[in-house]
């Protein structure tokens, strides 16, 4: 990586302000209820940086955003349950402040000595964090002697924490640095962008082609093949003029749908068959049925049998394989098939040398789900971070950290 990360600085006896993506699943939506962390990988994906300074001597003034709230007022964002979980990973107190930024934040952060860690309220409850609003960033900065940013979830946000803390370190002469989650995550999704093993196949799922028109077309220069599967394929497959019954199709995305495929020659490789139902429930009957016969009264929910023996021809020999997007609607068991075996696939490919890189989000949770995380070569905790990367495009949480 071309940014100077945690390792590179002194940081013994400094106070670090630590942007961290801890923008985690919750167990309710009811702020009254007890809401407790349903899914810490993104806590325990922090921890290396975070037992890296503290271990170095530093005192932590850790800041993330939590889903995305429309005010201070919508309690169920709090960080106060992330606090809580922080405290049982990290195996520390951890100080919880409710507030963003005030007097007793910089009290706090004042009053920390080395070992110490402080966690401050989700930034996003400052109406300023996404305005990326100077004075909320020079406050920031002004709590510490360097920024870390660990927040690769977040780092095509340009918000106050992520970018204009950043600049304002520079600006007061302290160093603005990745934590080693960054640094990993850019190193590692950072390979399919600048230089692929070849062959290179990437496997694109998810319901809209519209979210990720850039990425296929960057992937059409990038990738010697793409599969595609998940509802995207169907507004590929009505494109090419199949008749898809209830199945979502994205109307209109038809016309880029049909451009991608004019560009891809035969390099965009799309469902034969699909696993078809009247209905998204897992009682639901369902049956297999070719591309070109699917019932007008039945929608397509995974795919099927024959695809994925297509798709496992095509992955044969492969050295890199990037995959962003589920096969079908996984989280009904009975339409998880595609995925799983696909996960399957994947991570037998990783035991015969191959890497093979999950790109952060729902396929991330399908894989976390198959039990097959540690399976695989990286898997992303980025979701629309990881895809503006592998778009091609400069991420601002990075471009904001000082160069080595
Ligand atoms: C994510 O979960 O992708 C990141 O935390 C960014 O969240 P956002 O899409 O609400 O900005």
């Amino acid at each position: 990586m071309t940014k100077k990360t945690v390792s590179d600085i002194d940081v013994q006896g400094k106070k670090a302000f630590v942007r961290v993506d801890f923008n985690v699943p919750l167990s309710s939506k009811d702020p009254n209820a007890n809401i407790t962390v349903t899914d810490d990988t993104r806590i325990r994906a922090a921890l290396p940086t975070l037992n890296y300074l503290l271990d170095h001597g530093a005192a932590l003034i850790l800041a993330s955003h939590l889903g995305r709230p429309k005010t201070a007022e919508d309690r169920q964002f709090s960080m106060a349950p992330v606090a809580k979980k922080l405290e049982e990973v990290l195996g520390r107190p951890v100080r919880y402040v409710p507030e963003v930024m005030s007097e007793a934040v910089k009290a706090a952060a004042a009053a920390l000595q080395p070992g110490d860690v402080l966690l401050l309220e989700n930034t996003r409850f400052d109406p300023r964090e996404k305005k990326n609003d100077p004075q909320l960033g020079a406050d920031f900065a002004s709590l510490a002697d360097v920024y870390v940013d660990d927040a690769f979830g977040s780092a095509h946000r340009p918000d106050a924490s992520v970018d204009g803390a950043a600049y304002a370190m520079r600006a007061k002469g302290g160093p603005a640095v990745a934590g080693f989650l960054m640094g990993q995550e850019i190193s590692a999704l950072g390979i399919a962008v600048d230089n692929p093993p070849r062959p290179y196949v990437a496997i694109m799922g998810g319901a809209k082609i519209s979210d990720k028109i850039k990425l296929i077309e960057n992937l059409l220069d990038k990738a010697d093949k793409i599969l595609i599967g998940g509802g995207m394929a169907n507004t590929f497959l009505k494109a090419q003029g199949h008749n898809l019954g209830r199945s979502l199709v994205e109307e209109e995305a038809l016309p880029e749908a049909k451009r991608l495929l004019e560009m891809s020659a035969d390099r965009l490789i799309l469902p034969v068959d699909v696993v078809v139902a009247a209905e998204v429930s897992n009682d639901a009957p369902s049956e297999v049925e070719m591309v070109w016969a699917i019932s007008p009264d039945k929608m397509a929910l995974d795919i099927g049998p024959a695809t994925v023996e297509r798709f496992n021809a095509e992955l044969q020999g492969a050295q890199l394989v990037v995959w962003n997007g589920p096969m079908g609607v996984f989280e009904t068991p009975q339409f998880a098939n595609g995925t799983n075996q696909l996960a399957q696939m994947l991570a037998g490919m990783v035991d015969h040398g191959a890497k093979v890189i999950i790109g952060g989000g729902d396929s991330a949770a399908a894989v976390r789900k198959a039990g097959l995380t540690d399976k695989m070569t990286h898997v992303s905790t980025g979701g629309g971070a990881s895809l503006e990367l592998l778009e091609g495009r400069q991420l601002p949480g990075v471009v904001a950290l000082d160069d080595k």
